[in-house]
């Protein structure tokens, strides 16, 4: 269904996951986040070579499930399972309904991300979630997913990211509202979005990203996949 939440006059509110969301959300994150669909592909190029038979794969913030497809539909490996997880109800039930009969043992639970507990993991993904977590929490997070993991698992999470450099920050600021308004957005709900989403989705540099999961124990991170001001890291244990 296409996304048309920002396209009325409203009184403004903060930014929920909530029906009207989950409703349009594959639209909307196609239509907003540049190089999704290769974030998505590139899935299923990282379970070959990170995921391990008899391991669990985690998806955190999955939504609709596409990261948790992608990896189901790819696995090369044995005996896995895929945890999806997600603190909104609305998504929770369309990733059910996405994901049962395309893919086989997989769970998606209804919790907050910072609740979960990492069982024997090869791959745990954040994909676009980790920016609506507060900041304050996030290096904690990190190091628990960290600490889940099998030894050569990997965290693989995507963000929206900022740049210190002023100029850098404008031009990519304004490259990523030119790729909206490609791809049908109107000025007023550009706006709207952005007004509805300040202070709940609240992005960092790659500088930061990097330097956490140094501190979290990664023998290696690095970003392997940039489009604008989004970028995909990988952090190998
Ligand atoms: C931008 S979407 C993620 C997109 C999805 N991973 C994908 O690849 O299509 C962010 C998701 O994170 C979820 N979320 C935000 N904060 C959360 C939290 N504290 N615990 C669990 N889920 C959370 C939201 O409900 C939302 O579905």
């Amino acid at each position: 269904m296409r996304d048309k939440i920002f396209t009325q006059k409203n009184d403004l509110v903060n930014f929920t996951f909530d029906a009207q969301v989950a409703a349009v959300f594959d639209d909307m994150v196609k239509r907003s986040v540049p190089g999704y669909q290769t974030l998505i592909e590139m899935m299923g190029l990282l379970v070959k070579t990170y995921g391990q038979n008899n391991t669990n794969y985690y998806d955190l913030g999955t939504s609709t499930g596409a990261v948790s497809l992608a990896l189901g539909l790819n696995n090369t490996h044995k005996n896995n399972k895929i945890i999806a997880l997600d603190n909104s109800p609305d998504m929770v039930r369309k990733c059910q309904a996405n994901l049962k009969g395309k893919i086989t043992n997989f769970e998606v639970i209804c919790c907050d991300i910072q609740d979960i507990y990492f069982d024997n993991a090869s791959i745990v993904v954040l994909n676009l979630s980790l920016q609506f977590i507060s900041p304050k929490v996030r290096q904690a997070l990190i190091d628990k997913i960290y600490q889940g993991l099998n030894a050569r698992g990997a965290l693989i999470s995507s963000e929206k990211i900022h740049f210190d450099n002023t100029q850098k920050q404008a031009e990519m600021a304004n490259l990523h509202l030119d790729f909206k308004r490609a791809n049908g957005y109107s000025e007023l709900e550009i706006a709207s979005k952005r007004q509805s989403l300040e202070n709940i989705l609240i992005t960092d540099t790659s500088k930061t990203h990097l330097k956490r999961f140094k501190k979290a124990g990664f023998s290696q991170s690095f970003c392997y996949f940039q489009c604008l001001n989004f970028a995909s890291f990988l952090a190998v244990k």
